[in-house]
Formats: structure tokens, C-alpha cells, sequence
């Protein structure tokens, strides 16, 4: 008999997420395989998973200071949201209502709203002024289920004030594995979003913030080791794919991986740039071409979906999820978690909308915000899935089946997080 730290028996429904996770699951066959076990059970040492088989298998094996029993319940990987804005100050309740009655996100960041308004509330706070407005949005992310997000800047746009947002990340990131620290907060992958938007100052000049990002921040970032990637809203009016190429060529250069949201609002190519560059997502992909696709699938570029913000500018045009995995395009689901066009740190919120819009069935819907999030974040080697020398990023859910995870919608089913083999503080019990 082995010892462990911790052994988790009796789950209903163990769903593991293993098998062939050696690139990203693509193709409805890959993404509807979950590698279930019935009357499971983990083994945990060192925040890490040790083995995962039936009950009967791993009470044989293994024995452990600390249990828990999972009859009735559901365990999956801790869930993971590859693309997030959650560092800002201040709220946009008032555009929602805005948009409400007919106004565009682009008409109102026209007017200087969006994220030009976020960004005069982020450049007049202090780092701990964000930190104080962060805090509770992240710990909703592990009451959700959410053990890992990928965090980006781009509410600051000059230098300080991208550093700021990305030393705030940082910082959170270092309370994770301190265990004396406030505990239950995901993990964070840092993304530089410098051209997230051209500010007041470069309105009339923006090939001067191109300038600034390439020659100054970028440099700053990588050498400080402030993010692993570099993204940029590549959107019409905003970074067009020129724009988009050269920025991301800066950031190449500086050992930053790459990133692009694409082809949101209109069909410019954000998605054969990323193809192009080697980034390693392109996301949102509302209006993604049928060459699109191809050049993605091609480059093994991962499709990250971001239904919630199609959901609460009130669109119709979902990203076309159906098309993508039927072609065999490897395809992740995030949040988009940010004050204006997606004010939500649910996860399973976003797999029901993945669902009921865009016709995911709710396997693949849970490979798009485990194992498929861990590739598009270059993580996949640690989490995703709950395989032998993974961490042991796990969620106990109140169900009988992973299926209630999106079917049972805008309610929480978590019971209990466990992030690095860690039970999290969790305030939000079926909230
Ligand atoms: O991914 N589109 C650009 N960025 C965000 C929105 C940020 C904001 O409106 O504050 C997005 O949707
Ligand atoms: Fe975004």
C-alpha cells in the first residue's frame, strides 16, 4: 500500500478527460471521448495526481491521511478559461442598459465609452486599487469551477500602466502557491493586450502606439517576464492585420507566444494571420471564413470561442462551433471575462450557451474548457485532464453526470475545488 495526501473514492461519475491528449482534441470523435469511469476514485500527492481507476483499484493501492467521498457526485478536471480581462476598475452596467435599447458596442466606444472608459478609470487607480477590485471577481472564478485563466492587460495603454495591470497579475500569482496567503484564487497565465485599443493620445497617430508597443512595451514585458503571450484586438478601425502582423512580429522576436482576437465583428483574416504567425489561439471567430478555418486547422491553431460575449451583446451570428469541429479544427471555450461585452466568471454558464447556441454537445463543450483551454494556453503538459503526474486541479460537482453541468443552466453545481491537491476557501455553495 502507497501513501498518499489525499484520496478522493467513490465518484459516480469520474470524468478523466485522458487518453489521447497529445495535441489538441479535434474532430467530434476526440471531443466527444471523455474517459469516464463509473464508481471512481484519485489518488493525490504533492498537488499532483497519482492515479485514477475504480474505487475498488485505487482502496487496494493506495491509502490516505485524508479522504473524501464522492458518492452522488461528479468529478472532472478543474475547468479552465483561456481568455480573460479581469483587472480593470469601475463597471459598464450603463452601456449594457444602452445596448439594451439599440445602441452598438462600436457605437459606444465610438463616443468614447468601451474600453476607452475602463481605461480612464485603470490609469487614475493605484495597483492596489485594482487589486482590491480584483480579488473578489477571481475568487468567483474558482467558485465557479475555474481552476486556471488566462489573465490579459490592455486596459492601461502606456506603459506604466500596462506594467501596473501586469504587475497586479503577478502578484496574484505568486499568493497562489504561498500557502500562508488568502487562498482560492485560480492560477493565472499572464497575456500583454497592449493593443487592446488606440488611446486619446495616439488618435490621429496610430502608427506612434504601434511604435510604443513594439519598441517600448514589448520589450519592457519580455525582459521583466511580465506575460507568456502577446495579443491584439485585431478588428476593423482598431489593429487591422497589418497592424496586427507587426505587433506580433515585435512580440515573436521578444520569446512572447502569440495570441489574436480575430474576426470578431468582420471577416478581415484575423484567423489566417494567427494561421500565418504560429500563434497559439485565435479567438472569438464570430466571423471566420471557410479559408479561415483550413489555415487554422492547418497551423494547429486553437479556436477559442467566447459564446458569452455573442450571448450579452445580444448578436446572433455565434461562432460557427459545428462547422469547426466537424472539419476537425480543435476548438476551446472561454469566458471572455470583462466589465463591457461579457460580465461573467461562469464557465458552466458559457458551456450551456455553447450548447443550446452553437450546438456543442456538452462533452464537447467540457474538452473545449479543460483539455482544449490547456493547449491554447501551452499548458496541456499539467492540467486539463486528470492523468498521472498532472496537478491536481479537480471540481466535485452536486450532479449525477457531467451532462447537468450545462444542462442544469445559471446555477452553480460546485461543490468543492481543489486546486494543486488544495481544498479551496469557497463561499459560494450552490449560489
Ligand atoms: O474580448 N473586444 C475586445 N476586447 C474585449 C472587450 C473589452 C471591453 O469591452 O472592455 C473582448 O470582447
Ligand atoms: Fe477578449
Amino acid at each position: 500500500m502507497k501513501k498518499v495526501d489525499l484520496i478522493i473514492h467513490n465518484i459516480s461519475e469520474l470524468v478523466t478527460v485522458s487518453g489521447s491528449n497529445n495535441r489538441p482534441r479535434a474532430g467530434a470523435a476526440a471531443m466527444n471521448d471523455l474517459g469516464i469511469i463509473t464508481d471512481g476514485a484519485l489518488a493525490v500527492k504533492d498537488g499532483k495526481i497519482i492515479a485514477a481507476g475504480t474505487t475498488n483499484k485505487i482502496k487496494k493501492q493506495y491509502r490516505a491521511g485524508k479522504t473524501i467521498n464522492a458518492t452522488g457526485k461528479t468529478v472532472t478536471p478543474g475547468l479552465i478559461d483561456a481568455h480573460t480581462h479581469p483587472i480593470f476598475m469601475g463597471d459598464r452596467a450603463d452601456e449594457f442598459e444602452l445596448k439594451l435599447k439599440g445602441a452598438t458596442y462600436q457605437e459606444i466606444a465610438a463616443k468614447g465609452g468601451g474600453i476607452k472608459f475602463t481605461v480612464r478609470k485603470v490609469r487614475a487607480a493605484s495597483k492596489q486599487e485594482l487589486k482590491t477590485n480584483a480579488r473578489p471577481y477571481l475568487h468567483r472564478f474558482i467558485n465557479y469551477g475555474t481552476t486556471t485563466i488566462e489573465a490579459k492587460s490592455g486596459y492601461g495603454l502606456t506603459l506604466k500602466d500596462e506594467i501596473k495591470l501586469l504587475e497586479a497579475i503577478k502578484e496574484f500569482k505568486s499568493e497562489i502557491r504561498n500557502p500562508k496567503s488568502e487562498i482560492g484564487l485560480p492560477d493565472i497565465v499572464p497575456t500583454f493586450l497592449g493593443a487592446h485599443e488606440i488611446p486619446d493620445e495616439y488618435k490621429n497617430n496610430k502608427q506612434g502606439y504601434i511604435n510604443l508597443i513594439t519598441a517600448k512595451m514589448i520589450p519592457e514585458v519580455s525582459r521583466r517576464k511580465l506575460a507568456r503571450f502577446c495579443d491584439v484586438f485585431c478588428e476593423k478601425n482598431v489593429f487591422e492585420i497589418d497592424d496586427s502582423r507587426e505587433i506580433l512580429e515585435s512580440a515573436r522576436k521578444y520569446g512572447l507566444g502569440l495570441k489574436l482576437h480575430a474576426d470578431e465583428f468582420a471577416p478581415l483574416g484575423g484567423a489566417e494571420l494567427a494561421a500565418q504567425m504560429g500563434a497559439v489561439s485565435a479567438d472569438h471567430l464570430m466571423a471566420i471564413s471557410d479559408n479561415g478555418i483550413k489555415q487554422m486547422m492547418q497551423k494547429g491553431v486553437v479556436g477559442v470561442l467566447l459564446p458569452g460575449t455573442t450571448f450579452a451583446l445580444g448578436l446572433k451570428n455565434y461562432a460557427p462551433a459545428r462547422k469547426m469541429i466537424d472539419a476537425g479544427l480543435p476548438v476551446a471555450l472561454a469566458t471572455d471575462f470583462n466589465p463591457g461585452t461579457s460580465f461573467t466568471e461562469s464557465l458552466p454558464m458559457i458551456m450551456s450557451i455553447a450548447c443550446v447556441m452553437m450546438r456543442m454537445t456538452p462533452a464537447e463543450a467540457l474538452v473545449a474548457s479543460t483539455v482544449n483551454a490547456a493547449w491554447a494556453l501551452g499548458e496541456a503538459a499539467n492540467i486539463g485532464s486528470l492523468e498521472t503526474g498532472k496537478d491536481a486541479d479537480i471540481v466535485l460537482w452536486s450532479a449525477p453526470s457531467y451532462k447537468h453541468i450545462p444542462y442544469h443552466f445559471g446555477v452553480n453545481l460546485v461543490e468543492t475545488v481543489i486546486q494543486k491537491g488544495e481544498p479551496q476557501i469557497h463561499t459560494d455553495k450552490h449560489g
